[in-house]
């Protein structure tokens, strides 16, 4: 079965793609390269030792979409392309609206036009805001998210339920929590544009010299250590999970089906453990200053993650030590490129 994945070039997309090789699912790519780099498309291919379709274009185009469905008999959509800095879409916030959300339109237009069925998206733990109960569970209430881009994620959950209502289709929303780490290849994982807003790829930059120190974003948070907890979910792990997702829906018989899951470890792991682990697993040192907080920031996230293992027999299985182990080895390769 062939597989549209859109931004299968970037971090969880390319990872993604590696696992729908390794799956038998055939893959065609678009990506219009704003976020990623040809030599990943090399690097996949290497990796996974199979071939897919790339078509490097930006998914507002819609007539080249229409192309795309035209030359394919696709059987199911993975939409990873948009775009994802929280602080640039609080200044380019139509920017945001535009990108994130007329390109999901344009793919849901085509499923329909088509009678095409099986999407899965991209969401993000934001649509929770600082919740009031962990773990969160996916009928945790949600809240307006603060950013642009939460929003474009909120909004882009609630188009979805509709498609899927009116128009009898399967789709699975898929809330990542702090995705971290690299492929064991060594050649793949993020790659961060300019100074990088999260966390790990700036500890990694960090131990690596590229940066004098890291700062914390505050220490007088209401939690053990005073710095704030996330759940940092394994990128490999988290490719697993829409191989799993994409595996039930085309599995289910019904149609007008949404299902959400959580995707994240269900253990919580504060700035300051994160920076130990990361010492630790690879034996590096890793400066840091205690600094003001972050606008926006939440306090505390970690996922209940009982629905994925329930319903989609999928779990993290990878450790932080050897999830961090990657991001080292992802980041010689980088040296040896520059
Ligand atoms: N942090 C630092 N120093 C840094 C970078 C991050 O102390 O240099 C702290 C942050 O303050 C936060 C934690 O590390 O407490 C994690 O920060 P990240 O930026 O790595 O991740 P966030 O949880 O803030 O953001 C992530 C995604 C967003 C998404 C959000 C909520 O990057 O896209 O989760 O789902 F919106």
């Amino acid at each position: 079965m062939m597989i549209l994945v859109t931004g299968g070039l970037g971090y969880i997309g390319s990872h993604t793609v590696v696992e729908l090789l390794g799956n038998g699912f055939e893959v065609v790519i678009v990506d219009d390269l704003s976020n990623s780099e040809k030599f990943i498309l090399e690097n996949i291919e290497e990796v996974s030792g199979k071939k897919f379709t790339f078509y490097p274009f930006d998914l507002k185009k819609k007539e080249l979409l229409s192309q795309v469905f035209q030359a394919h008999n696709i059987g199911g959509c993975i939409h990873f392309a948009a775009h994802k800095s929280v602080g640039e879409s609080q200044e380019m916030p139509l920017k945001y609206y535009e990108n994130n959300l007329f390109t999901l339109i344009h793919l849901l237009q085509e499923f329909k036009d088509r009678e095409l069925s099986n999407f899965i998206f991209s969401s993000s733990c934001t649509v929770y805001g600082q919740a009031e109960h962990m773990p969160i569970k996916e009928d945790t209430p949600l809240k307006v998210p603060k950013s642009a881009y939460g929003k474009t994620k909120q909004m882009g959950e609630e188009i979805l339920k509709d498609f899927a209502r009116a128009y009898d289709k399967k789709v699975s929303i898929l809330r990542y929590f702090n995705p971290i780490g690299a492929h064991p290849s060594g050649k793949l994982g993020e790659l961060p544009v300019g100074i990088p807003n999260n966390l790990v790829p700036y500890i990694t930059q960090t131990a690596a010299g590229l940066r004098e120190f890291l700062s914390i974003w505050g220490n007088d948070y209401p939690t053990p250590d005073g710095t704030a907890i996330r759940d940092y979910i394994y990128v490999v792990d988290l490719a697993k999970a829409h191989v799993a997702a994409l595996k039930k829906l085309l599995a289910c018989e019904e149609n007008k089906v949404i299902d959400i899951f959580n995707l994240g470890t269900g253990r919580g792991v504060s700035v300051l453990e994160m920076v130990k682990i990361y010492e630790k697993a690879n034996n590096v040192n890793v400066p840091y200053r205690i600094c003001e907080r972050r606008s926006g920031d939440i306090t505390l996230a970690y996922a209940d993650v009982r629905k994925a293992q329930k319903e989609m027999g999928w779990r993290s299985e990878t450790t932080m030590e050897e999830a961090l182990k990657t991001t080292w080895n992802w980041q010689s390769y980088l040296n040896t490129k520059d």
